[in-house]
């Protein structure tokens, strides 16, 4: 061969690869609202910079006539790029080829780059749309997910691991993206589920759309499994951008902290009328935490799961941080089950790459009931206790109102290791609600009253007045300032700022053993 028809060989294959599964199923792909791999490689990254690794693959299959039916690339781009200048490893998997599912050859492919993004200390990016394990290549294709599942467990902690789901996701594939940090679903295009809406009717006979048993909506608020949905693909990958600016390239890096422009004034004097003159009159904390923090830098996470508590990344003062608040706004912000691990989770997540944290408290306590007893809410609640009390990073905690009973421990008290505890003048410190307190330790005394029901007032008031305000704790010292809420800002960004250097050496152990 001539060295001219060499470089035209390479130029046809390249052309070739590109193509994926042909023109047709690109259409096809088109025609569902969906982009190609391809394309959304492009949209991901910083323009010009995805380099592709593995464009040639081809599978190693001789059953069913496959030997016959061969796609450069065999159904998956891998490779590495930049996103807002910082380099990460993706693979995209493309549906155009035998549906985007998992060969022994598409396993490698990921394999490796997951690999180089390990060694590199770099982010990695799956953009999944895959109708799952190669059905003609059988157990070679369930070896190569759980090839996948087992580096993604490698790499759990060490960099970040982001999981955008833009087509089916079902069977044994849906446990890759459930062991990354973050998943992402766009509404009506994708799905994630152990087993189909076939086998449910099957099984238990009951009937249910595809949307309704696993899609984003459903995984958003229902199950927790996706901490985000994007009304189309274009959102999602924008999401995954915005994500990375708050993360850093792994765990031996620093949070990003971004140069910081002030105009000298970090009063928030809109703080002072936050709160309702009732106690018990709910308000929305995203509020707070919009004064609090830099102008639209909160980026929630698990939005629509568990509303009672929400988490998510901010900025403060250009630092990036993680925020986990109790909402009065929900359930008066109790403490429940699906709450406590949310925010077990992502207290992990900040703790593992080094992003400070911001507790919020305004928490009446847990929620009681035999609902939540006996689907196991002192397993699950000891998740949120165990993770802030491990975590090493900067912990901030600020008391708004009610830290009552146990939940007052847990949400990131002194004696779990938080590092500055805030209060404002409205905090309520206490082992319960004044009238709770009242009813039982002045019970004789009230039933005896002449008028139990004035005897009642009187005592809570008398409670009130002895616990229901930050003064005690602060007088032992849990609490180490209390502050005016127009100041919280500015404390906040000092308390974050000398903190910077904090350091914890942990005793020697293999793992800890998190109650799950
Ligand atoms: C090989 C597959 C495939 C698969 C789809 N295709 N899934 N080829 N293995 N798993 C091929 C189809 O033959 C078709 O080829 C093309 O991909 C597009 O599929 P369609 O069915 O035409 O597309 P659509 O109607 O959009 O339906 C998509 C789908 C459906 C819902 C994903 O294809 C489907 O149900 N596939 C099987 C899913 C499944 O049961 N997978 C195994 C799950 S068990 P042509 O040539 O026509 O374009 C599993 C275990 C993992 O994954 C365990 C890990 C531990």
């Amino acid at each position: 061969m001539k060295q001219e028809e060499k470089y035209q060989l390479l130029q046809q294959k390249s052309e070739q690869a590109l193509l994926g599964g042909g023109i047709k199923r690109i259409e096809a792909q088109h025609g569902k609202g969906k982009l190609t791999a391809r394309e959304r490689v492009e949209l991901l990254m910083d323009e010009g910079t995805f380099e592709e690794i593995g464009m040639f693959v081809t599978h190693r299959c001789t059953d069913f006539g496959l030997e016959n039916e061969l796609y450069l690339g065999d159904g998956v781009v891998t490779g590495y790029g930049n996103i807002n200048g910082r380099l990460v490893y993706v693979f995209s998997q493309d549906f155009t080829v035998f549906g985007g599912s998992l060969s022994e050859t598409h396993a490698e492919k990921i394999c490796k780059i997951m690999d180089m993004a390990m060694k590199t200390g770099s982010p990695l990016i799956g953009l999944n749309d895959s109708g799952g394990a190669r059905i003609q290549e059988g157990v070679v294709s369930l070896g190569g997910y759980a090839d996948i599942f087992y580096k993604n467990v490698k790499a759990s902690g060490v960099i970040p691991q982001i999981s955008a789901i833009l087509g089916p996701c079902a069977g044994g594939a849906v446990y890759s993206p459930a062991i990354t940090d973050f998943t992402l679903m766009v509404e009506n295009t994708s799905y994630m589920f152990v087993t189909g809406p076939n086998v449910v009717k099957t099984v238990t006979h009951e009937e249910v759309s595809s949307e309704e048993l696993g899609g984003a909506h459903t995984h958003a608020s229902k199950s927790g499994v996706t901490h985000f949905t994007a009304k189309n693909e274009l959102e999602c990958l924008d999401m995954i951008k915005r994500m990375l600016q708050y993360i850093p390239q792994n765990c031996e890096d620093q949070a990003p902290v971004f140069p910081y422009q002030t105009d000298g004034n970090e009063l928030r004097e809109k703080l002072n009328t936050l709160l309702p003159s009732n106690p018990n009159q709910p308000y929305d904390i995203r509020d707070l935490i919009g004064e609090i923090t830099d102008v639209d830098s909160f980026f929630e996470v698990h939005k629509e799961y568990a509303e009672n508590i929400v988490v998510g990344f901010a900025f403060l003062a250009g630092r990036s941080i993680g925020i986990v608040a109790n909402q009065p706004a929900f359930l008066a912000g109790v403490l429940d089950i699906n709450s406590s691990v949310k925010a077990a989770r992502f207290t992990r997540f900040c703790d593992a790459f080094n992003i400070p944290l911001l507790v919020l408290v305004d928490v009446p306590g847990f929620l009681p009931g035999t609902d939540q007893e006996w689907n196991g809410i002192i397993r699950h609640g000891s998740k949120l206790l165990y993770a802030l009390s491990e975590a090493t990073v900067p912990k901030i905690t600020l008391i708004t109102r009610k830290a009552y009973g146990g939940a007052y421990d847990v949400m990131n008290s002194k004696h779990i290791g938080a590092d500055f505890n805030f209060a404002w003048p409205s905090a309520e410190i206490a082992v319960m609600g004044p009238k709770g307190a009242a009813e039982i330790i002045f019970k004789e005394e009230i039933k005896n009253a002449a008028n139990p029901a004035e005897k009642l007032e009187e005592k809570v008031a008398e409670y009130t007045e002895t616990f229901a305000n930050p003064y005690r704790a602060a007088a032992r010292g849990f609490i180490d300032e209390v502050i005016s809420p127009e100041v919280s800002r500015i404390k906040l960004i000092k308390a974050f700022k000398v903190l910077e250097n904090k350091v914890v050496v942990m005793p020697k152990r293999k793992h800890g053993n998190i109650p799950l």
